[in-house]
């Protein structure tokens, strides 16, 4: 058993750390955060937390990099504040998608990610559906992934999945959405989706299964531009799907998503509450639904402090 259990919010989504710290039954550490004129970043820690095990909410949300250089801060700020734990909460991964080398002569910017979290005092890191599971082997430190998929299955297994078929965007997320299936007792499809170029345009080419006349919900980690999902629904249309619906962890929600979804035709587009998402903008986006991911991340808390299995949450 670690020392006394203390959660802090950085500044990128205090209503979802918020909630964490109600679930657990606690206040919120205190903790002032603020900009000189020159845009350094200060941090005070309010309180004593000499001995304590501290974790620190912060999600990837803009402004990217300057919640991560605060996030960073945040971690020195405790760390040399004798706290005995530091945990850096990460509900969505910054920089989740730079996780390999796909080109010559570019950074694998999440392993930087990993190692400065490191360099700043986490102690380990709590995180939420990577975009690649690999992301944890950068870090030589415990590093957790919680998966979306209980909070996403328990809300889909209220609706008559009777004529549901899940349909993965691509290759890369066939293997969770194939778990998720399992789970709703459903069968599954795949897209064979090409992106063509940087500019972030995805093309969905063929469809691996039959849709016809099905209640499709499509699987997906994460939708930033909406091009995946508008995509994906065009081409299960195409193939006769009944209804369209979207399950994802992550709503990034970038650029012109909201037009682009709106044109995708969706029945329903459920995300959970990883990143922040403006009330204007949850306006802006048809038959959206937003699940809170805080009971879980409360959860997992509690069972790192008392050094209990997050696996068994998983099932
Ligand atoms: C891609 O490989 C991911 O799994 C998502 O499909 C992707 O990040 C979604 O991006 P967008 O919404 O811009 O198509």
């Amino acid at each position: 058993m670690q020392g006394e259990l203390i959660v802090f919010s950085g500044s990128s989504h205090y209503k979802l750390a918020q909630g964490i710290a109600s679930h657990i039954g606690l206040p919120l550490g205190r903790a002032r955060i603020t900009r000189f004129s020159n845009e350094n970043i200060k941090v005070k820690i309010d309180e004593n937390v000499r001995g304590a095990d501290v974790f620190v909410v912060q999600t990837s949300c803009p402004p990217v990099s300057d919640n991560l250089m605060e996030l960073l801060i945040m971690l020195d700020a405790l760390k040399f504040a004798s706290a005995s734990r530091v945990t850096a909460v990460l509900p969505y991964f910054p920089y989740a998608r730079s996780d390999k080398k796909d080109e010559s002569r570019i950074s694998i910017a999440a392993r930087l990610v990993a190692d400065l979290l490191q360099a700043s005092g986490a102690d380990r890191v709590l995180t939420m559906t990577l975009h690649a599971p690999q992301t944890l082997g950068f870090f030589r430190s415990p590093a957790d992934q919680l998966m979306a998929h209980p909070i996403l299955i328990q809300y889909f297994r209220q609706k008559d999945l009777s004529n549901a078929i899940v349909v993965a965007t691509d290759a890369g997320s066939a293997k969770f959405a194939g778990y998720f299936a399992k789970r709703i007792g459903t069968p599954m499809a795949v897209i064979d989706k090409r992106r063509m170029d940087d500019t972030e345009s995805a093309h969905s080419v063929a469809l691996i299964g039959d849709v016809k006349g099905k209640d499709a919900i499509i699987y997906d980690d994460e939708i930033a531009t909406g091009g995946s999902i508008r995509e994906a629904a065009r081409i299960l249309r195409d193939f006769g799907a009944r209804e369209v619906c979207v399950g994802v962890t992550h709503g990034v929600f970038s650029g012109n998503a909201p037009e682009t979804l709106n044109g995708a035709d969706l029945d329903e587009l459920v995300v959970t509450d990883t990143i922040p998402i403006p009330e204007a903008k949850q306006e802006s986006i048809k038959n959206l639904k937003i699940l809170t991911t805080a009971p879980m991340f409360g959860e997992a808390i509690n069972r790192i402090h008392a050094g209990r299995s997050l696996s068994e949450m998983m099932e």
